[in-house]
């Protein structure tokens, strides 16, 4: 049988090529493998349109995207710093989770899930006192799908000063973004998102200048980023053991985003897919959760339909069963499932999921209304 399609936002469906490029056992401290690494490091600041000469750095680090995010809490904010996290959503939640189990001075300033973080607030929270030192927030926020402005938001953490940190597990390599525009210090993502990879490692790209302010702030080994910055700059290799297959996989998955014309043409294709989802779902009944000016194409939150008929274990599992894997949801105040559109995943697939959707609902006797 051959494997499911994974509507999700991932680890999400991969070509054959990535899967086979991990059909290969290299040494970890082999010149090939270091070549590598070092040419997976540069492509990653192509891609978010900066480079080293530029002053930016990519440091991959072993670990789920969560792991690179607390290599970033835990290494670059100041014994005395404080950070304040501009939340519409559960990662939002975890960044001030992870801050307050490091024992980090942390504010939160929460917003709808259905809503972005407004600038004039955030002007008024950065004015407040005891001033934040550090601010993050998340580029597109998973639990909904919603795209955050992260360029408004971060001319302001510029204007007063403060280090700005991004999460954009979701977003980088599927959302066109210019880091060189941007006033962003620390930008975190992972292998096995839109950039198509497999699980096992993350990576932030972060000015040079506040990473090296960073000397002497870590509050962990393991997840040391200047550390694991000035191993990768003296030798080229990983502090500890490096994911070698993960990472072989991911640039054979870089390979294939040039190939497809970079992120603009990732980006398209993400687009036409949910532009084939819509009117689908719509079809079936189906309504979004978010505004469509603030949806993002990589990611959309359904509303369960009223009917009592629909029982989201067993739609999950019928579609699970036709080779189609989507996502629950995650929305804290509506019941909502997820359908990502991205990964290996073209506008016949979807239009596949539509099909098996349809068949399942009339399985399962849920009304619909249009
Ligand atoms: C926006 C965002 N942040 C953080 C994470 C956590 O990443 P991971 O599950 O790889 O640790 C995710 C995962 O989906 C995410 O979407």
């Amino acid at each position: 049988m051959s494997d499911p399609l994974l509507f999700t936002p991932g680890p999400l469906t991969t070509s054959a090529k990535v899967k086979a490029a991990m059909q290969r056992d290299v040494g970890s401290r082999d010149s090939e493998f270091i070549g590598i690494v070092a040419e997976i490091r540069s492509e990653l600041l192509r891609i978010g349109g900066v480079s080293k000469e530029a002053g930016y750095e990519a440091v991959p680090m072993q670990g789920s995207g969560t792991f690179a995010i607390e290599a970033v809490l835990s290494s670059v904010i100041p014994p005395d710093g404080r950070l304040l996290v501009l939340a519409n959503g559960a990662y939002g939640e975890r960044i001030r989770q992870i801050a307050e189990r490091l024992k980090i001075a942390v504010s939160i300033n929460r917003w709808p899930e259905d809503e972005s973080p407004n600038v004039v607030t955030v002007w008024r929270l950065l004015r407040q006192q005891p001033r934040p030192t550090h601010v993050a927030i998340v580029h597109l926020e998973t639990t909904t799908g919603i795209l955050n402005p992260i360029d408004e938001i971060g001319a302001v953490v510029r204007e007063h000063g403060c280090r700005f940190i991004v999460d954009a597990m979701s977003s980088f390599g599927g959302v066109a973004l210019d880091l060189a525009a941007l006033p962003v210090d620390y930008l975190v993502s992972s292998a096995n998102k839109c950039l198509e990879g497999v699980p096992g490692f993350s990576f932030v790209i972060t000015r040079r200048g506040a990473l090296q302010e960073s000397a002497g702030w870590a509050r962990s080994v393991s997840l040391d980023l200047l550390a694991q910055f000035e191993a990768l700059e003296s030798n080229g290799q990983f502090r500890f053991t490096p994911p070698t297959h993960a990472l072989l996989a991911f640039a054979q998955a870089l390979a294939e985003l040039r190939e497809e014309g970079g992120v603009p043409a990732r980006a398209e294709r993400f687009r036409r897919n949910r532009e084939a989802l819509l009117p689908g779902m719509r079809q079936l009944g189906f309504r979004e959760y978010l505004k469509p000016e603030c949806q993002s194409d990589i990611i959309t939150s359904f509303r369960f339909p009223e009917d009592a008929a629909f029982e989201f274990a067993k739609f999950y599992r019928r579609l699970a069963e036709r080779g189609f894997v989507i996502y629950p949801g995650k929305v804290s105040h509506a019941d909502c499932f997820r359908i990502g559109t991205i990964g290996r995943l073209s506008v016949g697939d979807v239009n596949g999921l539509i099909a098996a959707i349809e068949r399942v609902l009339t399985e399962m006797n849920v009304q619909r209304v249009s």
